[in-house]
């Protein structure tokens, strides 16, 4: 059985929360070895809209073992909110959530360096999600985190508390912003320690015994490609590796491990943020895709900015990660249009370019080149039979595989799980479909319908 990685190819808010938990039954893992609750991963479930920001997407399912990876960073908090959130709906997560002993903790103080820090950076701000994802993946650079197994020896724990809370103090205390003790850090740590001591293993050991016993293993990707630390248009960015090379030093498995990465691309391109956007459309048709995509951050709200399909960062996102397989996802909202702009390349002081730039500074520049197509104006919300997908629109899904040089292997149309088109050769290589179709109902929304 093959393991697989879900990768987002642009700025994010792909889909992936949708099909990693319509792909879930048929693997026995799904495990997330980056970014943190700065994600937003929205699955629909017969109109119940659930959306997970650390626990992976796979937890709506039973029996799946879900897996927090070293390269996550885990904020406590949010963590046990998001367990309460799931117990309220019947999902019992005790034995189905391992969290690396290694990921780096997210404690207060880091929201507050982030808010001073963006601050600063006045007109030039990230846009980041304020949740202390940057200033946790900094302590952990710079040699001086706090790791989730910290938490297990308390001297340990209180010594790094005591020499955090000391630097950030001298930061904060600059600012006049108010400062931390490093006794309430500590007490509130030691509060963490008895509640998720029981979720936290040595996450590369467990997998590789897992492997050896024919396990497969949903690998679910955070952000995306556009927004990696190396890879992404930095400095906007986040501050992991969301490409697929992330899935190894954030879960400590070996590259043969994953079998194959299967790209998300949205049909159009949003972005939440700052940053160089060159298909942005402003305008009313940027805003017809913003409400009819409900384009709104699913972690803080914020409207997301909206463009046409960039095929040129496609391209791209498909040579960092090793994608053949994409899953396109919502196309439906293009129903309506009566052209769609498909964004083919760059030129970049009036000549083309041959490789997408990820200077932030030569983006802000460049001049999308586009091809026009005509829309299929009639509705394909909710198709599930391949078969009833307009020509022209298969003719637009064609002209996508032919410029990012990767196949369409799914097409979804809609938020809920079945809102799906499978292309079943295409997918055989990889997944047993047959395992799709058993998709477990979720208790406490039984019980409200
Ligand atoms: P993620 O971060 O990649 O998991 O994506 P988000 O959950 O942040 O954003 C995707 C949004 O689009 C969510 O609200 C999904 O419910 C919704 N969605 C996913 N697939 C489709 C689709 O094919 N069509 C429509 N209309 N909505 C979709
Ligand atoms: P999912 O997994 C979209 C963006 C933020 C900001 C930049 C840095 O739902 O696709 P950070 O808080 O990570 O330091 O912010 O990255 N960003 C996302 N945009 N989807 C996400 O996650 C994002 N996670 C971070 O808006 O521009
Ligand atoms: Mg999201």
């Amino acid at each position: 059985m093959s393991n697989i990685a879900v990768v987002g190819m642009q700025w994010g808010d792909e889909g992936k929360g949708k099909v990693t938990d319509l792909l879930t039954p048929a693997f026995d893992i799904v495990a997330r070895y980056q970014g943190g609750n700065n994600a937003g991963h929205t699955v629909f479930v017969k109109g119940k809209k659930i959306v997970l920001h650390l626990i992976p997407s796979g937890i709506l399912h039973e029996n799946k073992l879900c897996i927090i990876g070293n390269g996550v960073v885990v904020n406590p908090r949010a963590f046990l909110e998001e367990v309460e959130q799931l117990e309220r709906l019947g999902i019992k997560v005790d034995n189905n959530i391992v969290i690396s002993k290694n990921a780096q903790l997210i404690l207060p103080y880091h929201s507050s360096i982030e808010e001073i820090t963006e601050k600063i950076r006045g007109d030039k701000k990230i846009g980041t999600t304020c949740k202390g994802i940057g200033p946790s993946y900094v302590d952990k650079t710079a040699r001086q985190g706090i790791k989730t197994g910290d938490l297990l020896n308390e001297d340990v724990l209180r010594s790094k508390v005591e020499q955090n809370v000391k630097l950030k103090n001298i930061i904060l205390a600059h600012f006049q912003s108010p400062l931390f003790e490093a006794e309430e850090i500590i007490k509130e740590c030691l509060y963490y320690r008895d509640r998720i001591g029981k979720y936290l293993q040595d996450v590369s050991c467990l997998l590789e015994k897992k492997i050896g016993e024919g396990k497969s293993i949903l690998f679910e990707g955070a952000q995306g490609t556009l927004l990696d630390i190396d890879h992404g248009t930095y400095p906007y960015v986040t501050s992991s590796n969301s490409t697929s090379g992330g899935v190894c030093t954030g879960l400590g498995v070996s590259p043969d491990k994953i079998d194959h990465v299967i790209g998300i691309a949205k049909a159009y391109t949003t972005r939440v943020g700052s940053g160089p956007f060159p298909t942005e459309i402003s305008g009313s048709a940027g805003k017809h895709l913003q409400k009819k995509g409900d384009e709104f951050g699913a972690t803080t709200g914020r409207p997301r900015r909206c463009g046409w399909i960039d095929t040129f960062a496609l391209k791209y996102a498909a040579r960092i990660n090793g994608i053949k397989k994409v899953v396109l996802t919502k196309p439906d909202v293009l129903d309506e249009l009566e052209e769609i702009k498909i964004g083919i390349g760059y030129s970049y002081k009036d000549s083309s370019l041959d490789c997408f730039p990820t200077e932030s500074w030569v983006l802000e520049d460049v001049k999308p080149e586009y091809k026009t197509i005509k829309g299929w104006k009639k509705s394909i919300h909710r198709i599930k039979d391949g078969r009833s997908l307009p020509e022209s629109f298969l003719d637009y899904v064609k002209i996508i595989e032919d410029l990012i040089q990767a196949e369409v292997v799914m097409i979804s149309t809609g938020a809920e799980r079945e809102d799906t088109v499978f292309f079943k050769d295409k997918m055989n290589e990889f997944i047993d479909l047959n395992k799709i179709t058993d998709r477990p109902d979720i208790p406490g929304i039984n019980n409200a319908s």
